[in-house]
């Protein structure tokens, strides 16, 4: 066995930032193409006013593996595209019977959750909601505030990530401003 020595991290409350950073995970608009309904929008985002950033991912540095408990912050900056919100790429997990737990801690959103067979979920976060993922529901958040949307994730170690499917299939549904309400609405490009 090779033990791992204890130790911590640090939590920004309002910043969304651990510490020490080990790595940050950004994704930008072109780390997106495809997986917003309007890609007409997308592409005149991207020349006009260039190459946007969606969201950044601040992991606490663990090994992938059975037994540990992986911890992150995701920070979703404020905005659309066309009428749909920024959300992150979402993924199932490659084992697909590890759950996983977020806190919400700053700005408002929504987690998106959806089935294999197509059913899809939504559950509403603000600062001290605690979201839960089951077993077998891919999972994406949506930032539906004018502020950045923060919020703590720990998931099993050796849940592993399944983007590629919701990259090729979509989530059924998407989050959109209409008539100034956040509306949960049937996803034209869902295949
Ligand atoms: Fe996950």
């Amino acid at each position: 066995m090779n033990l791992m020595q204890p130790f911590k991290s640090e939590l920004g409350l309002t910043t969304g930032i651990i510490t020490p950073v080990s790595h940050v995970i950004r994704r930008s608009l072109s780390d997106m193409r495809g997986m917003y309904a309007d890609d007409a929008a997308t592409e005149r985002i991207l020349a006009q006013e260039g190459d946007r950033l969606i969201y950044e991912v601040y992991p606490v540095d663990l090994p992938e593996e059975e037994g540990h408990i992986l911890h992150s912050t995701t920070i979703i900056y404020p905005g659309r595209v066309s009428d749909e919100y920024h959300m992150t790429k979402g993924h199932f997990h490659v084992k697909r019977d590890r759950a996983e737990i977020y806190l919400g801690l700053a700005g408002h959103g929504y987690l998106l959750l959806q089935t294999d067979a197509g059913e899809v979920s939504s559950v509403p976060m603000q600062p001290g909601t605690i979201a839960y993922v089951p077993p077998y529901w891919a999972h994406r958040t949506v930032n539906t505030g004018s502020e950045p949307f923060i919020f703590f994730a720990a998931w099993p170690g050796d849940s592993g990530h399944d983007y590629g499917t919701i990259e090729k299939i979509g989530f059924a549904k998407i989050m959109v401003e209409r008539d100034g309400q956040v509306a949960l609405v049937a996803n034209p490009k869902y295949i």
